[in-house]
Order: structure tokens, then sequence, then C-alpha cells
């Protein structure tokens, strides 16, 4: 098989980029190693920072996520029992986020493939990129008895961060930087009525808190637990008690509760690989960078990777151009940084870390009462979460 672009990893980012290449006459074959129905079982988050939204429209894919998706304005933190609003349209000059399922946004996205009669190999084995290199790269992959192999131009390593294409990077080359959290996310769906329309962001001493939608008849909530535990350590009934105690009364008093739907754990992990490019193998979103969910950026920085590689690969078909694909390694990793800083600065705002001095308590609860008295660090804040420009 030949192709120009193979993509490794049918998530989001693989997916979009080889829609945006599609409708530019440029030819992709996406590998993913699962499949769609468990690729689409997944339950990830739900904030879409503008320019990826504008993405998605680019894509053509915008169509259900400008019905069904919920634009807010604002998202609250909670602290000392009061409820704080950050008005991201007022700070951020004019932007808002959008809430939808990033399940529901990789749905469209398969679905836009088809339509087009996107290749997308699913259940593809022992995926591996060979030559990287050489001005001839390919792939091979295993299906059932028989090695595919896949000519390209370019491999794009979208594969997650567990994903063979960053691997392939030799040691010598590649820089991991990499900063783990002595905690986790305990994260439940429940098909209740969100407890707030915007989401709340909550700092408790027994631990962070958060309060999301999908819908306004599903609502997704989070609360911190030890690494050491276990969901088999969290009934439902023991969730929701301790969701509430770390609301303000009246919050806990108005919150819908029923069973959960999923129920998962999740360490918090940032990561960043730098390079994002070794010889014709480029990689984007998780594949190169992870941060904790706490900023929701997790998306939205491989937003930036996809956006920058579309043009880059644009530009080379197209215009015999290949300055965006030289620079794409530094542009993507100085928006990606950024990402990582902000996501690490609400980590840290909000969390309870087991081994915090009182030092540090006074600090975080000085950084809180600055936030909330200066403009200028509400800016701050609604710029980074709406997302910075590409
Ligand atoms: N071969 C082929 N596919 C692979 C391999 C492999 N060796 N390893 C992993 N994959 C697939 C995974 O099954 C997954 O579907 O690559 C895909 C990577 O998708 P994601 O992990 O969703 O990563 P990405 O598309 O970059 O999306 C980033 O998703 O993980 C969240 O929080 C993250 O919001 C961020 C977004
Ligand atoms: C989610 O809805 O799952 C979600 C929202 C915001 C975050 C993290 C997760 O910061």
């Amino acid at each position: 098989m030949k192709t120009q672009v193979c993509i490794i990893g049918g998530g989001p980012s693989g997916l979009m980029l080889s829609q945006l290449l599609h409708l530019k006459g440029i030819d992709t074959v996406v590998l993913e190693k699962h499949s769609r129905e468990y690729v689409l079982a997944r339950i990830r988050a739900g904030v879409l920072e503008h320019g990826f939204a504008e993405l998605m429209r680019e894509a053509q894919c915008g169509e259900r996520m400008d019905r069904e998706g919920e634009i807010h304005d604002g998202f609250f933190i909670s602290h000392d029992g009061v409820l704080d609003r950050v008005d991201l349209q007022k700070y951020s000059g004019g932007s808002s986020v959008v809430v939808y399922g990033q399940t529901e946004l990789t749905r469209d996205l398969y679905e836009a493939r088809d339509k087009m009669n996107g290749v997308v190999i699913h259940n593809a084995d022992d995926v591996k990129p060979h030559d990287l290199t050489s001005d001839a790269p390919f792939v091979t992959y295993r299906e059932g008895d028989e090695i595919v192999r896949i000519d390209c131009d370019f491999v794009i390593g979208a594969d997650g961060f567990h994903g063979v294409s960053r691997k392939s990077i030799p040691r010598d080359v590649l820089t991991e930087y990499e900063k783990v959290y002595p905690f986790g996310w305990l994260g439940v769906l429940s098909r209740t009525k969100p407890v707030s329309p915007e989401l709340i962001y909550a700092k408790h001493e027994r631990g962070f808190a958060l309060c999301s939608l999908r819908s306004q008849v599903l609502s997704r909530y989070y609360i911190q637990v030890p690494l050491t535990d276990t969901v088999e350590d969290w009934s439902d009934d023991a969730f929701w008690a301790e969701l509430k105690r770390r609301l303000p009364d009246e919050v806990g008093a108005r919150m819908e509760t029923g069973p959960s739907i999923e129920k998962s754990i999740a360490p918090l992990r940032s990561f960043v690989a730098e390079p994002m490019r070794y010889g014709n193998l480029f990689l984007a979103g998780d594949a190169a960078h992870i941060v904790p969910p706490t900023g929701a950026r997790g998306l939205n920085s491989a937003a930036s990777d996809i956006y920058y590689l579309y043009h880059a690969m644009v530009a080379h078909y197209k215009d015999g151009d290949d300055s965006g694909l030289e620079n794409y390694s530094a542009k993507a990793l100085a928006r990606v940084w950024k990402a990582q800083r902000f996501s690490w600065w609400m980590t840290t705002l909000l969390h309870t870390f087991p081994d915090s001095i009182p030092y540090d308590q006074k600090l975080q609860q000085t950084d809180l009462e600055y936030l909330f008295s200066s403009e200028a660090a509400l800016s701050s804040l609604a710029e980074n979460y709406v997302g910075l420009p590409f």
C-alpha cells in the first residue's frame, strides 16, 4: 500500500489531521490499534477551546458540536465555602469554551472520515515505523499472519502516550520531561441533572473536586483521591458523600445523585518529549505531551500540533515550501510548554498536596486571594483557559 501521510493512531489528533489533509487533496492512511467500539467507549474530558472548535468546523465536522455543544462564558472556583466566578468572556476579550464530550467529537470525526471514504484501519497489530530518517519511510502492521507495508512520505505519531511512535525515536535524540503528582482523580459519570450550569472547580482541605457536565441530563464529577485508592474502594454513596463535603453547603444540598454509569481513577501527570520531529516522523498530541486535566488542556494542546502540521503539510505539497515542517517542533513545543505551565499552575493552586508544608499552604491561599483581587490575574487565567492563539 502507498500513501502520502501515514498516521499512527485513530484518536482525535490522528483523525482530525487525516480529515483536514483529505480536504486539501492529500492522501492519508490512519492505523488504529483498537476497534472503533473500543475507541468510542473511552470516556474523556469535555471542554473544547475556541481554536479547537474552529478546527472542527474547518474539518467540516462541527455541525453536531454547534448544535449540541454548550457555549460556556465562565466557570466557578469554590474555596473557603464560597463560589467565585471567572468571567471568561469578559477577561479573555470575548472568547468562550464549548462543552462537548471528546467521545462525541471522536464519533463525529469517524463519521466524517467514513463519508469521504477515508482509510482508517482498525485492529492494526504490531504497528512499526521504519527508515524514518530516509526519504522513503514506511510503516508495517500485522493483519492475522500477514505483515502489511505502507510506503509514505511522512509518518505522523498520533498514537497517544503509550504508543509506539515516540518509542521509535532513539534514546539519545529524545529528552523527556516528566512530573508525576501524588494523587489521582476519581471520575463518575451519572445520568443526573448537573448541579451547576457552569463548571465548578473546588479547592478543599479534604482534596480537590470538579463538577462538570456533558449535557443537561448527564453529569461528570471528579474528586482527588490518593494514588493507592482503587475504584472498588469507592461505592457510589461514598463518592457522592465525599463530593458534597468538598463543595459549599448550598451546592451540596442541591446536588442530584444517582447510579454511576462509569467510574474510573486516572493518575495526574505532566510530560513533554522533545523534539517532536525525528527525520520524517512527526509527533502530535498525547504521543508527545500530556497534562494533568485541571486546566482542561489535554485535547487543546493537541489542537495546535494538528493546526501547525496541517499547514506545514499543505505548504509542502502545494507550494514546495518546507519551512513549516522544519519549524514544526520548535513552534509546537513553544505552545505546548505554555499549556504545561498553565495546567501545572491550576493543579498546584487547587489540589491538596500530601507533603505540603504550612508555607506552601499560605502561598496557595495567597495565590487564590490575589486571583480574585486582580483583573490582570483573572485575565491571565481566562486567556489561558480559553486557549492561547495558535
Ligand atoms: N498503533 C496504532 N494505534 C495506537 C497504538 C499503536 N501502537 N498505540 C496507541 N494507539 C491508538 C490508541 O488506541 C488511540 O486510539 O492511538 C490513539 C491515540 O489517541 P489518544 O490517546 O486519544 O491521543 P490523541 O489523539 O493525541 O488525543 C489527545 O485525547 O488522550 C486524550 O487527554 C488527551 O484530550 C487529549 C486527547
Ligand atoms: C470533564 O468534563 O471531563 C472535564 C472538564 C474540565 C476539566 C477536566 C475534565 O478541567
